[in-house]
């Protein structure tokens, strides 16, 4: 039997009650066996011993939200918003999400699993041990297909847990632009029954210039039927409508809600949708942050992600998304770090993740530091020391 018994742990953060300073975890094969104080500590007993020096240890990053299989590069978009340029100009211009499609169309699926693999990599280092891949730069069935194949095969291969989602409705691809309800046809009747095999949920971008509230309640109606669960982007940009029609399908998840009210807050509390916050994306967007606090206050499961994706929010780091959730949208630190941990793993319905117990999978980052706090605190410095996924090390420094 393999297991670990890591000691010496300064803090410890499990998510099912207090902090446990001077503690050890105990795992067994790919499960944790015991999380708590030193004075019960199990006894070695096989286990690789592991002196974790003071440091704290916190459940692995949940990145509930990104769109990190994709080729091309946007960074010059990135240099014409700084000039001032918008999102939506630079997208009605021919750039934005449809730039990466035509780059995402031309790439082999070898080509795109290297390079997600190698964004996936860098989450492994700082601290992810499960995330959500979404697709969306594909936007014909065969490329959508080649996306999720691709991101199933990444949490095949690498050391974290994927779950997929479909999001053949992020953009009306050009040769759909004179016959939007074509292209609707073809998610609904074509895309979403072939994609049903390869992915968890189905996501839809409602907003200006994306999908309309009508348009996205037929995909996620058409999608629920296949046994796909939805995801909304919604309140990005503007408000159009996405969290309400996300609480009245009761989706999984409502996403972004930058510009979501408290109207919206309590209906996604009352309906159960998860509420993933991307605070990168309004950073790189240099636009203001979804109202964390309310959210969370209303009564919302709240989840942090990173949006990795090559327009609005190129990051891998969750250490980022905390500080720049606490700095930028005031959540405490506390919350969100439950929100980047146990959050996540909720809102992706993996109950199993998130919280450091016994019975729950030995997924955790070793934290080169004496307590959680200098993840926000200390927001350049990746502060994993090791990440272990299933029992097992999925990096180590
Ligand atoms: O989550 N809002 C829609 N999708 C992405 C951006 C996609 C892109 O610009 O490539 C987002 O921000
Ligand atoms: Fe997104």
């Amino acid at each position: 039997m393999s297991g670990l018994l890591l000691t010496g742990i300064g803090h410890l953060t499990t998510h099912d009650g207090d902090p446990i300073t001077d503690a050890v975890v105990a795992i067994d094969e790919t499960t944790i066996t015991y999380a708590g104080s030193e004075s019960d500590s199990p006894a070695q007993e096989g286990r690789e011993l592991v002196d974790c020096e003071g440091r704290a240890v916190i459940p692995g990053f949940v990145d509930a939200h990104t769109h990190l299989v994709f080729a091309g590069d946007r960074s010059d978009e990135f240099a014409r918003r700084l000039s001032g340029e918008s999102y939506a100009d630079i997208a009605a211009s021919g750039g934005g999400i449809l730039s990466t499609v035509s780059a995402t169309r031309a790439a082999s699926e070898e080509q795109l699993f290297d390079l997600g693999a190698a964004r996936v990599w860098n989450m492994i280092r700082s601290g992810t041990t499960t995330l959500e891949i979404k697709s969306g730069y594909g936007l014909d069935l065969t490329t959508e297909l080649r996306l999720l194949r691709v991101a199933r095969r990444i949490g095949e291969e690498l050391p974290v847990t994927v779950r997929t989602t479909f999001l053949g409705a992020h953009s009306v691809p050009v040769e759909f632009r004179s016959d939007r309800d074509g292209y609707i046809d073809l998610v609904t009747d074509e895309m979403i029954p072939a994609a049903a095999a390869l992915a968890d949920y189905c996501d839809v971008f409602v907003e200006q210039g994306a999908f309309s509230v009508e348009e996205a309640r037929r995909i996620l109606e058409a999608a629920k039927v296949k046994g796909l669960q939805g995801r909304v982007h919604a309140e990005q940009l503007s408000h159009g409508g996405g969290a309400a029609l996300a609480a009245e399908l009761g989706a999984a998840s409502a996403d972004h809600l930058d510009h979501a009210t408290e109207e919206d807050a309590s209906a996604l509390a009352d309906a159960g949708v998860t509420t993933v916050l991307v605070p990168g994306a309004s950073y790189s967007l240099r636009s203001s942050q979804a109202p964390g606090p309310m959210l969370w206050d209303a009564g919302c499961i709240v989840a942090l992600a990173t949006d990795c994706n090559p327009g609005t929010s190129y990051l891998e780091s969750m250490g980022l998304v905390i500080s720049l959730a606490v700095v930028e949208m005031g959540l405490s630190a506390n919350q969100a770090l439950w929100a980047a941990t146990r959050g996540g793993a909720l809102s992706l319905g993996l109950p199993d993740r998130g919280l450091l117990a016994r019975g729950q999978m030995a997924d955790l980052a070793i934290i080169d530091a004496p307590t959680p706090t200098h993840i926000p605190y200390r927001p350049a410095t990746n502060l994993a020391w090791a990440t272990i996924q299933g029992g097992e090390w999925a990096h180590r420094s």
